[in-house]
């Protein structure tokens, strides 16, 4: 199958006269290049995707450093791995040595060694990201697909292309399952059992790789299904017995991702899946997972500010006590909370919080207090913070307001209230 006409169309001139360009290169040194994996498959499903992998048969190294030279493409090698990144203005191409890949045990890194176009095939992980088109100017657009990726994808099916893929590296357990939603497909009988057989073999794999996958779950469209689905098929509890997904996740999910900036929204993500945790399960989830600081600091906050949401359910509560109840709290954990909870009085006050409260600043500065003769030090500091309870409970508006209660305070020589929080 000839796919020349699809590329032209389907790639932008720009990307597809570098793709020729380093073609053309790599016939004069006697090399082959083909677009692979990702990028094959959506051309072929007709969706967008701009990702372009290209294996090289040789070097790929020396071939970018080449391209590399002779445009104004910016060269990442990694010598190690045969691979390279070249990045231009609009675009970043990934070249990698074709290789044979060989486990020396199931979660171990693989022994790689250069190879062929085929062997770069079969170490993939499924049917449908195992196929490769020709870049060269004698077959150029010619699809390789010797694993029948393309009757994959018109089956709807995920394909393992050996018994003992999920075993090698099981973090194919958690990306058969992300294809399987993104694409609406499903899983092909085998794979499905194979998949059941070795999720115990998810205990091979480090933390931070499974995390990443979570990752690239968060990354989806509408990672509830990947979730869901997860969970049906026992994947979940291997990553953590307390992890469970219901039609409550699905929801919140929805919720979140009407609020929040893509870029929050991951962590958001993640407050929300460990919304059942009690404090204490928690601690397993993010050592398993080697979640970062602040990430971790988010997630703990949210559980550790669910159970004193009862502190917040007063009508009576002004909003400089609102802001002392929740200043403290990681704004990612502050906004998991408000989905999760339905519309009440403590929804009503997380959200003040969000969108109102915590951007209150008097209009008085350090400098400005100490023109009217008030010292740096402790004495400012309150008289800071009392301006600011009173600019949260609108009972100062203006600059004059605040001259004027700063200026009586100083005369009162006053005693602060005692800091609320929810301790
Ligand atoms: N791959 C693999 N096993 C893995 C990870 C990746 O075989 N554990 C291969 C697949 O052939 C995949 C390619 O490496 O197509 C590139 O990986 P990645 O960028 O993660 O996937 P894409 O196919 O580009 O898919 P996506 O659309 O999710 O970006």
């Amino acid at each position: 199958m000839n796919l020349a006409r699809q590329i032209e169309q389907y790639l932008p001139r720009q990307l597809l006269e570098l793709v020729k360009d380093i073609s053309g290169q790599a016939a004069k040194r006697g090399q082959r290049v083909y677009l692979v994996g990702g990028v094959v498959r959506d051309l072929l499903l007709g969706y967008p995707n701009f990702d372009l992998d290209l294996v090289v048969e040789g070097d790929a190294v020396k071939l970018a450093q080449q391209v590399a030279e002779t445009s104004q493409a910016k060269l990442l090698a990694h010598h190690r791995f045969g691979t390279a990144k070249l990045k231009y203005e609009n675009f970043t191409l990934d070249l990698a040595t074709a290789r044979r890949e060989i486990y020396a045990r199931p979660g171990a890194l693989p022994a790689v060694t250069p190879g062929t176009l085929k062997d770069d095939l079969i170490r993939r992980d499924f049917s449908i990201n195992a196929m490769a088109i020709s870049l060269a100017a004698n077959d150029y657009g010619e699809l390789v697909d010797p694993y029948q990726g393309k009757n994959d994808l018109e089956r709807r099916l995920i394909r393992i292309l050996h018994p003992e893929s999920f075993s090698d590296d099981a973090t194919r357990i958690l990306r058969a399952v992300r294809y399987e939603q993104r694409l609406c497909f499903e899983l092909e009988t085998q794979t499905a059992e194979l998949l059941k057989r070795d999720t115990p073999m998810l205990d091979t794999i480090s933390g931070d790789r499974i995390r990443h996958e979570l990752e690239l779950i968060f990354k989806e469209k509408q990672p509830e299904f990947v979730i869901n689905r997860l969970a049906e098929l026992g994947v979940l509890p291997r990553i953590n017995p307390f992890l469970k997904s219901d039609g409550w996740i699905a929801e919140k999910f929805d919720r979140a991702r009407r609020l929040k900036k893509p870029t929050q929204l991951p962590s958001l993500y993640f407050c929300l899946l460990i919304y059942s945790f009690s404090e204490r399960d928690i601690e397993q989830f993010l050592a398993r997972l080697n979640i970062s600081a602040k990430l971790s600091r988010a997630m703990r906050d949210t559980l550790r500010l669910k159970t004193r949401l009862p502190f917040l359910d007063k009508s009576s509560l002004k909003p400089s006590e609102i802001y002392y109840l929740l200043r403290e709290y990681e704004p990612v954990a502050i906004q998991a909370n408000a989905i999760a909870s339905d519309p009440s009085m403590v929804h009503r006050h997380l959200q003040l919080f969000l969108t109102k409260l915590r951007y209150v600043r008097t209009s008085l500065d350090g400098e400005e207090l100490k023109r009217l003769g008030i010292s740096a030090g402790p004495e400012m500091g309150k008289v800071l913070q009392v301006l600011h309870r009173a600019k949260l409970d609108g009972e100062v508006r203006t600059r004059a307001d605040e001259k004027k209660l700063a200026l009586s305070l100083k005369e009162l020589d006053f005693p602060t209230d005692p800091e609320l929080t929810l301790e």
